[in-house]
């Protein structure tokens, strides 16, 4: 018989917020994640490296000269040097004076009940600090979600913190068919005991390859979605979270749908 849309789509979407707000605010700041809040996101996702003294500090690229117009690399610079810059006037003159943040500082905005996903853009030399940060934070293991492209640091966060839900990230390479290939997904999350899959949301993913790493017993994610029409197909597909820009935006949009 016929079945209304919205009885068909009951559960609400679970929407992560990509660098926070990041379509309305500059990403990976503390106002943009505020502002991801605000919009009803379910849960926030950033990007961390280790600064040389140590610290983790949420910033996607390797060095500053993309998001505070001057650049310093990383790796190679001290928190109050990269402190120091600016974050915010790049993206709208009404966010100058931003900082970056560090992983405490962008954990402390996260309420009872809402999620972090931690993308570790460095290698496992990041762990140890990463836990202590999470432990200070206050939050529950629950409420974390520790995401990499780099399969040797979801094995690793899987041994020392099991407790953390871990997902490893893939982009499809351009040609067809999809690589890696559905088997090569399913071998990896194996061999490093992930508790899911993240990719791209490639057009060229079909059901087929989302039920094999269901079916496998791994949940599947997707990224980076600000349209409705991508989104519902995703999520019919099975995807447990869909990563957007724009929460509000997206929540409203595949609610009219
Ligand atoms: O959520 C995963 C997604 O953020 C990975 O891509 O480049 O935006 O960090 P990127
Ligand atoms: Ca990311």
């Amino acid at each position: 018989g016929l079945m209304a849309a919205s009885a068909m789509h009951a559960a609400e979407p679970f929407l992560v917020a990509h660098r926070g707000a990041s379509h309305d605010a500059p990403e990976n700041t503390v106002p943009s994640y505020e502002l991801a809040w605000k919009q009803g996101a379910d849960a926030i996702e950033g990007d961390f490296h280790l600064t040389k003294d140590g610290k983790i500090i949420c910033i996607h690229d390797y060095d500053t000269a993309r998001v505070c117009g001057t650049k310093l690399v990383v790796k190679d610079s001290t928190l109050a040097e990269l402190q120091a810059l600016d974050a915010g006037a790049w993206f709208k003159p009404e966010f100058k004076g931003t900082k970056l943040s560090t992983l405490r500082e962008v954990a402390a905005t996260v309420p009872a009940g809402k999620k972090i996903y931690v993308e570790v853009k460095i290698g496992p030399e990041i762990i140890p600090t990463m836990l202590e940060d999470l432990k200070a934070s206050g939050l529950k293991d629950e409420q974390i979600v520790i995401i990499s492209f780099q399969a040797d640091v979801i094995a690793e966060m899987k041994k020392v913190k099991p407790a953390y839900k871990a997902c490893w990230l893939a982009s499809f390479e351009k040609e067809s068919p999809l690589k890696p290939s559905k088997d090569e997904v399913l071998a990896t999350l194996r061999k490093i005991k992930a508790d899911g899959f993240s990719s791209k949301a490639d057009e060229r993913l079909d059901p087929e390859f989302v039920k094999a790493i269901r079916d496998g017993g791994f949940e599947y994610h997707c990224w980076t979605v600000d349209d409705a029409a991508t989104a519902r197909r995703f999520l019919d597909f099975g995807a447990l979270s869909i990563t957007t820009n724009r929460p509000e935006f997206l929540r409203k949009a595949l609610g009219e749908a």
